[in-house]
């Protein structure tokens, strides 16, 4: 039929991410409900028609019986999307310690853990052996899946060892690689134990992507001064090989949320928002719940905005969407009742028997709401002490075509590189500025507000997660042509 010709012609993609996106929820011994996320990743490959994408990934749950396995195999085939099976051993070892406890923080610049060091580098090899296991797991099912033609595309820090183990499955699988966090100055890279084989492994894919340049030259530093290697204009060669080294910043899908403004539900929603805020000006933030998104910075910083600025207090809330995450790492939970005791402290010391300066939320918000409460909002803030890109504050300057607020923006947020000439960039480290900036951006002009949001307008809705996703393969299906010339040669 027409649908078969069709996907003929469509290149067919593999995405590999730890996280699929969808989440299950398992309602009997062989039945799961499903729940499909629209992230930025989703969305962008939902936008390029010429792709015939699948995923392969781990589906967040734990199924230890083989009945729920198949059942919940077959449920995510519907979705186009393929399970890796981890226990919680693994997960434990792989995802909760060496991704998100020793990768995640040292890629934007917390370091190592310095707690109890001795326990901590005995585990490490553990954790470690973990993960190569963990991405030799992700490597089979690839490998199972597998068509001669297909592109595969590895998404993010908890894969770097899966391009090698995949060129070793097979040398002629085009592989790409994408890191969707900072990739940190070569000095910090070179702190981790297992420095060398991870920057070897992700060399074994043919193209490797960052957000941003200084991210890319980051990488192409550490693989020179650690491994020797020969940086070049185009990446890193190895004895004759290149590997194409590049920067691809990722976008949002920009109509889904403009189009969702004109929804009857989502205009009900920002008329109640406008009553409930009515006589206050709104700031907003809306993170996950992660140390990297200095939430106790901005929260501080607010505070210290509403001690010097005293005609401001019944003026001005502030909507903080913490969105919880990765709960069971210690670290995270200390986070969360840092920031609890902070806001009651700050509203303690500001509120009245009738308002808050700050509502703090631990969840997460519907698509729907969240647009509404974007769109409602009079100054966003990020304030990321690092952060791979930050799609957040593209999506607020997405749904501010009618109001134009501001965007303060931390200058270590990769977006930084895009949005800097619109937002009002931060060093969020410096309470004091973070907290006058917020007294500029609410007495801003409109002329200025104006410039400022067209500026980032015309870029988030230029530069969007589908042009991202086209760029990224149609270079890496180049790359491979390049690479076979080279042979042939
Ligand atoms: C970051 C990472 C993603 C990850 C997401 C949510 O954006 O780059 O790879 O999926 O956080 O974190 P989680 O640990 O819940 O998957």
């Amino acid at each position: 039929g027409v649908d078969g010709s069709e996907r003929l012609h469509k290149q067919r993609l593999l995405v590999v991410a730890n996280r699929l996106p969808v989440s299950a929820v398992r309602k009997g011994e062989d039945s799961w409900q499903l729940e499909m996320s629209v992230g930025g990743l989703v969305s962008a490959l939902l936008g390029v028609k010429e792709f015939d994408a699948r995923w392969i990934g781990w589906a967040g749950v734990n199924v230890p019986d083989e009945i729920g396995q198949k059942a919940l195999t077959t449920a995510l085939a519907e979705k186009r999307c393929i399970p890796v099976f981890l226990d919680e051993d693994i997960v434990h070892q792989y995802y909760n310690g060496y991704c998100n406890n020793m990768l995640w923080p040292l890629f934007h610049y917390l370091g190592l853990p310095q707690e109890d060091r001795l326990a901590t580098t005995r585990s490490f090899q553990s954790q470690f052996d973990a993960y190569k296991k963990a991405n030799q797991m992700f490597a089979d099912v690839v490998n199972k899946h597998y068509k001669e033609g297909d592109v595969v595309w590895c998404h993010d820090y908890h894969l770097m060892f899966l391009p090698k183990c995949l060129k070793e499955y097979n040398s002629k699988m085009k592989v790409g690689w994408f890191l969707h966090t900072p990739f940190p100055s070569s000095e910090i890279h070179r702190m981790l134990p297992s420095r060398s084989e991870l920057l070897r492994s992700v060399l074994a894919a043919d193209l490797v992507g960052f957000h941003t340049y200084d991210y890319a030259r980051h990488f192409v530093s550490a693989c020179t001064r650690i491994l020797g290697l020969e940086g070049t204009p185009e990446g890193v060669e190895d004895q004759g090989k290149l590997t194409r080294v590049a920067a691809f910043p990722i976008g949002i899908d920009s109509e889904r949320f403009i189009r969702a403004l004109e929804l009857p539900q989502v205009q009900d929603h920002i008329k109640e928002l406008k009553e409930r805020f009515a006589g206050r000006k709104v700031m907003l933030g809306v993170d996950r719940l992660d140390m990297i998104k200095g939430i106790p910075q901005k929260i501080l910083a607010f505070e210290e905005f509403l001690e010097e600025n005293p005609e401001w207090r019944d003026k001005v809330v502030l909507l903080q969407i913490a969105v919880p995450t990765r709960t069971d790492v210690p670290e995270y939970q200390k986070l969360t009742s840092q920031v609890h005791e902070i806001v009651g402290r700050i509203n303690g010391r500001f509120g009245t028997l009738t308002a808050v300066p700050i509502h703090h939320l631990d969840r997460s918000l519907d698509f729907h709401a969240l647009c509404a409460l974007y769109a409602v909002t009079d100054v966003a803030l990020v304030t990321s002490l690092r952060d791979g890109m930050n799609l957040v504050s593209y999506e607020f300057v997405a749904c501010q075509a009618s109001k134009k607020g501001v965007l303060i923006l931390s200058e270590f947020a990769g977006a930084a590189q895009s949005l800097g000439a619109g937002a009002i960039l931060v060093n969020p480290w410096n309470i004091s500025e973070v907290a006058s900036s917020i007294g500029y951006a609410l007495n801003m002009p409109a002329d200025e507000r104006e410039k400022r949001h067209n500026h980032n307008f015309r870029h988030v809705t230029t530069h969007t997660s589908q042009e991202w996703a086209a760029t990224f393969v149609s270079e890496l299906n180049d790359t491979i042509v390049e690479a076979q010339l080279r042979t042939r040669q």
